[in-house]
């Protein structure tokens, strides 16, 4: 492994290579070898990180917990109820005092321009656990559940339904790009990804043979599709009175029974979580009581079912950015 990113900060695919990208793959996969055969690997006991989260968490926060401990980090938490970030203290200041006493900084919350100015001032390396615009952490855990799913990634189809211009959607046409995929967005009209962000995925496809689709006809997207993958229709940070607009726009691309028929027989769904497919939850009982839907992105067919991968994927969470983490402090 001759690369190197060591002091380097992980904002966006778009930023690394597809070298840098497999690079990490390949670590990520050495990592959870190394875990499952219980060999220890507490190789940065010297480093201290905080992770600053505006928006809340499950996998992120633990991803980056347990894998910093994992390799003898220790590890600060703080969320907007427990600083002075943004109320009292700019971020230039607040991302200043953190670069003198952290050797890196995980960040989420809502800019894109946030997390680059963390890593402009702070001087330490920082990870985007999520804005509005990327979250490049989850794209290694997908694609890595995807390689051990298929092996060679060229020429996969992955085709995403649903709110095709969030955070998650964005990320994964920038890393089916990088890597020579066939990425599908598969979605209405408005809710296809932006033109500029579009037109930087077009030249690094232009590069490395990717294909980009856009349909707004479910048929096509599933047509010989490998990996089937949707999120939720209302990204955090959103407005809840969007439901019912979305609930409108998105219900004829949920992921069902149906929909799964018409891919591969060997494709397999993915899902970055947290999901919708049920009512137990207090937002998923809410929209039932509204308007009658038993689940919404996902049904629990397929969420159940034989082709279901999102709990290997929100495992790969953590051997994946254990993985960013070491490469980039090491
Ligand atoms: N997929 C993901 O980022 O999950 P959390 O919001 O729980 O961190
Ligand atoms: N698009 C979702 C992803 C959650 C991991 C959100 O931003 O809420």
């Amino acid at each position: 492994m001759g690369l190197n990113i060591r002091g380097r900060s992980f904002l966006t695919l778009l930023d690394y290579t597809p070298e840098e990208i497999n690079y990490l793959l390949d670590l990520s996969a050495e990592f959870k070898r190394m875990k499952y055969a219980g060999v220890e690997h507490k190789w940065l006991t010297d480093k201290q990180i905080v992770l600053l989260f505006e928006k809340t968490s499950t996998r992120t926060r633990c991803a980056f917990e347990v894998g910093a401990r994992d390799l003898g980090m220790g590890v600060t938490f703080l969320d907007p109820g427990s600083s002075q970030m943004g109320k009292k203290e700019s971020l230039a200041d607040t991302a200043k005092v953190l670069g003198r006493m952290f050797d890196g900084i995980e960040y989420r919350g809502f800019k894109q321009s946030v997390v680059e100015d963390l890593a402009k001032y702070s001087g330490v390396p920082v990870w985007n656990g999520l804005t509005d615009d990327f979250h490049p952490t989850q794209m290694l855990a997908d694609i890595l559940t995807v390689r051990e799913e298929f092996g060679e990634l060229k020429g996969r189809k992955l085709t995403f339904f649903g709110d095709a211009r969030n955070n998650v959607a964005n990320s994964l046409m920038v890393v089916c790009a990088k890597l020579g995929m066939h990425f599908c967005a598969c979605a209405p009209e408005e809710l296809m990804p932006a033109a500029t962000l579009v037109e930087k995925c077009r030249a690094v496809a232009a590069e490395t043979g990717a294909v980009l689709e856009f349909t707004s006809d479910v048929a096509q997207g599933a047509r010989d599709c490998d990996v089937l993958y949707t999120d939720i229709w209302v990204s955090m940070g959103e407005p809840a009175e969007l439901w019912e607009k979305r609930i409108r726009l998105l219900l004829p691309y949920q992921v069902n029974g149906r929909v799964m028929a018409m891919a591969k027989p060997e494709a397999i769904f993915m899902h970055c979580l947290p999901a919708f497919h049920d009512r137990e939850t207090t937002v998923g009982e809410e929209i039932y009581q509204k308007y009658g839907l038993e689940a919404m992105e996902v049904t629990d067919e397929v969420f159940l079912g034989k082709q279901a991968r999102q709990f290997r994927e929100a495992e790969n969470r953590m051997h994946t950015i254990k993985a960013v983490m070491y490469a980039t402090l090491q």
